[in-house]
């Protein structure tokens, strides 16, 4: 039951109690979690999907915010050569002198030298740029070659309460670095048809990760994106989603809003561009959620 009288389910305007959310299951409230009282060390979560487009930055940054706004400690790690989560926070990826790239590939880089703090209170930024599309060919060569984003940030996660790396679009060796790094994987997925075939292939992927290289890691859940309650598409999509990942599939769906869009050019997370928003309020409840089923302090 709702505690706030003003709960609905967002964009509808209708209460929630005993309604039914996007992905057919009872509509939860997720509680305030209680504050930390020590931080770290961190729980690191691998967001991926080999599509590009489907929210995994603008999922990274305010997701990241949202927990920060719960008072966790993040870091956020670009892990895309495009370079857009530190565009997205603020870092002009092109002036970057020392990037995620140099703390993997050279071991005279000290990572601390490389995080920076942003504008957004408890979120630091490991950041990225083109050098790391090296990366990809120079790692194939290195000693445990997909253990050593691993490795660059042991030295930091006793200081965080929730590490998120947002990844490239591909299955590659550094997404391999990425899965083999984490505790948890989140799937953002477009409410679309097409979405889930690739899905097959990922989840492939993070079970071969799971027996090679990362016994302890764990999909945390798959995230509906882009989701569009007007359409019977949207809601099939849904309901075939929840088929297939059951109880993976978060509660919480980000719905599609060009706010999105406005609060990338303005290089800010939802949060902070429009914090009353019903995009920014979804963020928030995903945070909750994640925390509530132990995916994050
Ligand atoms: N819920 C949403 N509704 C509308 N647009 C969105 C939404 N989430 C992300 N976008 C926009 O879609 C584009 C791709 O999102 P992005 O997070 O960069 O995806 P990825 O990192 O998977 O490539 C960006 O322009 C972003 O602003
Ligand atoms: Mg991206």
């Amino acid at each position: 039951m709702s505690q706030r009288s003003d709960e609905r389910i967002p964009g509808t305007g209708r209460d929630t109690a005993g309604a039914v959310g996007p992905t057919g299951r009872p509509v939860r409230d997720f509680p305030e979690p209680p504050e930390l009282t020590e931080h770290g060390p961190a729980r690191i979560i691998a967001m991926v999907n080999q599509k590009g487009g489907v929210g995994k930055t603008t999922s990274t940054i305010n997701l990241g915010a949202a927990l920060a706004e719960l008072g966790r400690k993040v870091l956020l790690v670009d892990f895309d050569p495009q370079g857009a989560l530190s565009a997205g926070l603020g870092a002009n990826p092109h002036e970057l002198e020392l990037t995620v790239y140099n703390v993997m590939m050279d071991r005279s880089v000290d990572v601390w030298d490389v995080v920076q703090e942003t504008e957004v209170e408890g979120v630091d930024l490991l950041p990225a740029n083109i050098d790391l599309s090296a990366a990809e060919v120079q790692l194939v060569t290195e000693v445990a070659r997909e253990q050593v984003l691993a490795s660059a940030l042991r030295k930091v996660e006793e200081h965080y309460d929730v590490i998120i790396i947002d990844c490239q679009p591909s299955l590659g060796l550094l997404t391999v670095n990425a899965l083999t790094a984490a505790h948890g994987v989140i799937i953002p997925l477009i409410a679309e048809f097409f979405a889930l075939r690739a899905v097959a292939l990922l989840v492939d992927s993070i079970e071969k990760v799971q027996d090679r290289l990362n016994p302890r890691l764990q999909i945390d859940g798959v995230l509906a994106t882009m989701f569009d309650s007007r359409t019977l598409h949207s809601r099939e999509v849904m309901a075939r989603i929840v088929d297939a990942f059951g109880e993976k599939v978060f509660d919480t769906v980000i719905k599609r809003t060009v706010k999105f869009p406005d609060a990338t050019v303005a290089a800010e997370p939802i949060l902070s561009f429009a914090t009353a928003h019903q995009g920014a309020e979804s963020y928030r409840q995903l945070a909750r959620e994640l925390i509530s089923r132990g995916g994050a302090p």
